[in-house]
């Protein structure tokens, strides 16, 4: 962007963060800390006040974080706003450049520009690539329990829900791939959505798993939509590996959704990109999007992605310490002090999936247990899909003073 050109700003590049501040985000309009969902339909928001516990009540449920973004894009923001002009505005060459090499160096993926389309959200994004890329009456293939906003972007579009259940052995999630290969055999599953790093599970895929998923879904001629949202968050000892980036046939038979929200904090400035090397495919998608009037995204997201892709990554590596220290405390308390419940270990992402079977109560007990007795709003196991009763996401990018309240409340319910 020009305008950022002219006035680079890079503050804020070598400071030391300090991620135990607990900012206010009371009466910003906040999702996380001002409503709740209903529970029956997790896309369906309440204020808070209609829930005993009110303002207590600690939100650890969707995933944004309590911690302010780099200083280099507050900064920018600042900056741009100073300007005090807000017209149409089209991501510029800078743009493309911020994203690509943010990619090339931190993923070694290379990214033709041409191949990106901008969307205002990989939500959107996924309910458009599912209008696109099947007719009403085909089904997509989804692998539970998985992020529910994929239940909706495939009803929403006529279609309906293949399910290729997660195993779960052992504390670990892995892929069904003997019930992949013959649910892909049949001609109504036109599109697969991997999640990759998987949320709520937190695995992030082998290159082994990636590649047979891959093979089984090009063998049955299933187009394969990757949403690497949280591909930035990983944990020491795992290495994520972008599913487009591994072989030419790959590359042409996938759509990858990615954006900077989940890594440096920015979802409510709606911006991320969809990559899509295949031209025809490219272009079947670039058409739905124009019929929906989108044409850009928002200027502010626009520079912000900009700071953040060229001037963030001492922050993300600041982050994701605090985040694996705040990993490490609740594994640690967990298993000293909470009988019945396991943390899923996750090798990525900062949400936390708990097994809470071995208290033995029914998904409504223990949402009443959690949210009305400890006064702790995690998301409810049994809305990531039936597979996930029984079990809590718990997103843990926050203050650790938050964290350390919300499991002592638990301790002391559980008593
Ligand atoms: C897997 C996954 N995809 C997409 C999103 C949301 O993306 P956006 O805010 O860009 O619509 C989230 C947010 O939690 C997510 O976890």
């Amino acid at each position: 962007m020009i305008y950022n050109m002219r006035n680079p700003k890079l503050r804020g590049l070598h400071m030391q963060y300090n991620f135990d501040e607990r900012r206010e985000r009371k009466g910003t309009g906040s999702v996380k800390w001002e409503y709740l969902q209903t529970g029956k339909d997790p896309e369906k928001w309440v204020g808070r006040a209609e829930y005993p516990g009110r303002d207590c009540i600690l939100p650890m449920w969707v995933a944004d974080m309590d911690f302010p973004s780099p200083m280099p894009v507050v900064e920018a923001l600042k900056d741009r706003a100073s300007h005090g002009i807000f017209g149409y505005t089209v991501p510029g060459e800078s743009y493309y450049r911020a994203v690509t090499e943010w990619f090339g160096r931190r993923q070694n993926w290379q990214i033709d520009p041409k191949w990106i389309c901008v969307t205002p959200g990989v939500v959107p994004a996924l309910n458009m690539l599912v209008r696109t890329f099947t007719s009403p009456g085909d089904r997509v293939l989804i692998q539970r329990p998985v992020y529910y906003p994929f239940f909706s972007a495939i009803e929403n579009n006529g279609c309906s829900i293949e399910n290729n259940p997660l195993l779960y052995d052992n504390n670990r999630y892995s892929m069904d791939f003997n019930d992949l290969e013959m649910k892909t055999r049949d001609s109504a599953v036109k599109l697969a959505i991997l999640r990759s790093p998987h949320n709520p599970v937190g695995r992030v895929w082998t290159e082994e798993e990636l590649n047979r998923f891959g093979d089984i879904c090009l063998g049955n001629n299933v187009l394969i939509v990757s949403d690497e949202i949280h591909g930035d968050l990983t944990y020491r000892g795992s290495r994520f590996i972008p599913f487009s980036g591994m072989s030419e046939q790959f590359r042409e038979n996938s759509i990858i959704c990615t954006a900077p929200s989940k890594t440096f904090n920015l979802a409510g400035l709606q911006t991320s990109n969809i990559i899509i090397p295949n031209e025809e495919y490219r272009k079947r998608f670039k058409k739905t999007l124009h019929s929906n009037g989108i044409f850009g995204i928002s200027l502010f997201g626009q520079t912000a992605l900009e700071a953040a892709y060229t001037r963030g990554e001492e922050w993300l590596k600041q982050v994701m310490e605090y985040i694996e220290k705040n990993l490490d405390y609740l594994k640690d308390f967990v298993s000293r002090n909470l009988r019945g419940i396991e943390v899923v270990p996750p090798e990525g992402t900062y949400l936390v999936w708990l097994d809470c079977r071995g208290l033995s109560l029914d998904k409504w007990e223990l949402k009443k247990i959690m949210l009305e007795k400890a006064g702790v709003y995690f998301d409810e196991g049994f809305i990531f899909g039936p597979e996930g009763e029984g079990f809590e996401r718990i997103n843990i990018a926050c203050p650790r003073g938050i964290l350390s309240e919300a499991l002592e409340r638990i301790e002391k319910v559980l008593e």
